[in-house]
């Protein structure tokens, strides 16, 4: 498999002490609200990627085996504020950085990232985060291959959601701010500031915006083509 990276660059000073020499595989991202698809879109990537002979690593957030656990007892109990719970995110995304993503690449792997910096930052930022101490931070970053954000409505957010759970997530509804009393309500204010933040990212790191709210099917086509022509496809 060839997929030599052609771009090894990170957002500012790279991880200390981490081997980023080599990085062979391609981090490709998939960004976008709760129950957007990307979990469904991840999964026929995924299937679609090693059907054709590259290897695949999933990481997304929340996920490192530091603190996931400690993290999601932290959430449960409301101890956190605003900058120690997006710290402790931070330190989530630097762990799975330096443990999987950047030895998947030294390996060759077509790393999946289901979400990235983008979210963490847009998360801080909606919450008063100086948004430039959020650059800062996450400035350990190495900067994906390809970014494609799956721009769904929020009426339709709201739907997916409910299909998987009978209720909205708290911390996705932005309750901890207290933009509605209403968790309903405030699902649909808090996804708009998120979506705006997007928006203003979307200019300064050039995302792809994929129209997520069409068929499972038609999402997943426009995505092959694309993360096709990032990737270099063994010969047929
Ligand atoms: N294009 C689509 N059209 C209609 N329903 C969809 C589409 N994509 C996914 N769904 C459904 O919406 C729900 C949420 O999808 P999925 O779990 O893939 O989203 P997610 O972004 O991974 O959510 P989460 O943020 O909870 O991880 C599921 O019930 C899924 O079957
Ligand atoms: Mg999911």
């Amino acid at each position: 498999m060839s997929t030599t990276r052609k771009n090894n660059r990170f957002f500012g000073t790279p991880l200390p002490g981490c081997d980023t020499s080599k990085l062979q595989g391609k981090l490709i991202v998939l960004e976008g609200a709760d129950g957007s698809g990307r979990s469904t879109q991840i999964e026929m990537l995924n299937a679609w990627l090693e059907n054709l002979g590259f290897a695949t690593a999933s990481v997304g957030l929340k996920r490192s085996t530091l603190v996931a656990e400690e993290l999601e007892a932290a959430q449960q109990g409301n101890i956190l504020s605003h900058t120690t719970r997006g710290l402790f995110y931070a330190t989530d995304f630097a762990d799975q950085l330096e443990n999987q993503i950047i030895p998947a690449l030294r390996a060759g792997f077509v790393v999946i990232a289901d979400r990235y910096i983008y979210t963490l930052m847009a998360r801080d930022i909606v919450r008063g985060a100086n948004r430039e101490w959020v650059k800062s931070l996450y400035s350990i970053a190495l900067v994906p291959d390809a970014v494609f954000y799956l721009r769904v409505s929020p009426q339709q957010l709201i739907e997916r959601n409910f299909k998987k759970n009978p209720t909205l997530n708290y911390w996705e509804s932005g309750m901890d701010i207290g933009g509605s009393r209403d968790m309903f309500d405030s699902f649909m204010k808090y996804q708009r500031l998120i979506q705006a933040e997007f928006r203003t990212m979307q200019t300064e790191y050039g995302f792809e915006v994929i129209n997520g709210n069409r068929s499972t099917r038609a999402i997943a086509g426009e995505l092959r083509a694309k993360v096709q022509a990032v990737i270099d496809m063994p010969k047929p």
